[in-house]
């Protein structure tokens, strides 16, 4: 028992007494972010437990050759993926993004890498995020690659302009890596070199099974490796830490020791 009276999990304690030491230790730290930090502000996850893919949508209808081949029927299924995702009332940050922003204030965390596409880091105000996948807050036109707001061009798109255009003629895209397309370069590069120099690397919160990001772990040099993730991971058997519990208690947690 915990001066709260609750139960607390002793593994838990040790782990997270453990990880705070390493991570006051180190000269650098990141986090790699994964959909299970924004499950609780209301975004489901792609994988485990109402997992959207598979259960609800098909990935591939996502597919960057299904935005070149059908862009109309891209954009209609990714306003119904987006009605599913995203809560009415707009998602708000969690206390897992608040204690990732005090991690990064502090000088506990050098950089939060993410794949959520959410911008809840932002909303958090969270310094140095690297957005590996892109953003849902922005389009871009898939020929003068000018970006703009995502919402007015979403709600052309609801009125039934399918797929919405750009006025040099060409079509808007969501600004995020669809599968199939590449991560954007500069973005790619900071978080591997960010890995390599790493000498604790904490992914919170990812299935950890989408390339390149999934394979950041393995480019850690000599650094610690902590997962937080409530199911199994495929670098969770070499993990310096597999913490298999909520990231709303954990990286508050972790805040708290540190
Ligand atoms: N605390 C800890 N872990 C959680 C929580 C939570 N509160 N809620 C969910 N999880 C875990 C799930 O068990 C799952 O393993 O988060 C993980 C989320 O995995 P995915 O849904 O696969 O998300 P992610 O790893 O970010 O996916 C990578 O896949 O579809 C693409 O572009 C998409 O960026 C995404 C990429």
């Amino acid at each position: 028992m915990d001066e709260s009276g609750s139960e607390v999990d002793t593994d838990l304690c040790g782990s997270l007494t453990g990880l705070a030491g390493d991570l006051r230790a180190a000269d650098t730290a990141v986090a790699l972010i994964g959909a299970g930090l924004s499950a609780a502000s209301g975004i489901p996850t792609f994988r485990g437990e109402d997992g959207v893919w598979g259960e609800v949508f098909d990935p591939a209808a996502f597919h960057r050759s299904r935005f070149e081949r059908d862009p109309a029927g891209f954009w209609r299924d990714r306003l119904d993926l987006y009605d599913h995702m995203e809560p009415t009332d707009g998602a708000e940050p969690n206390p897992a993004h608040y204690a990732l922003a005090e991690l990064v204030d502090d000088g506990v965390l050098d950089a939060v890498i993410t794949q959520n596409t959410d911008g809840l880091h932002s909303a958090a105000g969270t310094g140095n995020v690297i957005e590996l996948h892109g953003s849902n807050a922005r389009v871009v036109c898939d020929r003068c690659e000018s970006t703009r707001k995502a919402g007015p061009v979403r709600r052309r798109a609801r009125g039934g302009e399918l797929p919405p255009t750009c006025p040099c003629g060409g079509i808007y895209k969501p600004d995020v890596v669809l599968f199939g397309e590449l991560l954007p370069a500069v973005a790619h590069s900071r978080a591997e070199r960010l890995a390599a120099e790493s000498d604790v690397f904490l992914v919170a919160g990812s299935s950890l099974t989408v390339d390149p990001a999934a394979s950041l772990p393995a480019r850690i040099g000599t650094g610690t490796l902590a997962i937080c993730n409530l199911e199994r991971t495929r670098y969770s058997d070499t993990a310096a830490y597999d913490i298999r519990a909520d990231v709303t208690t954990v990286l508050p947690a972790l805040v708290r020791l540190l």
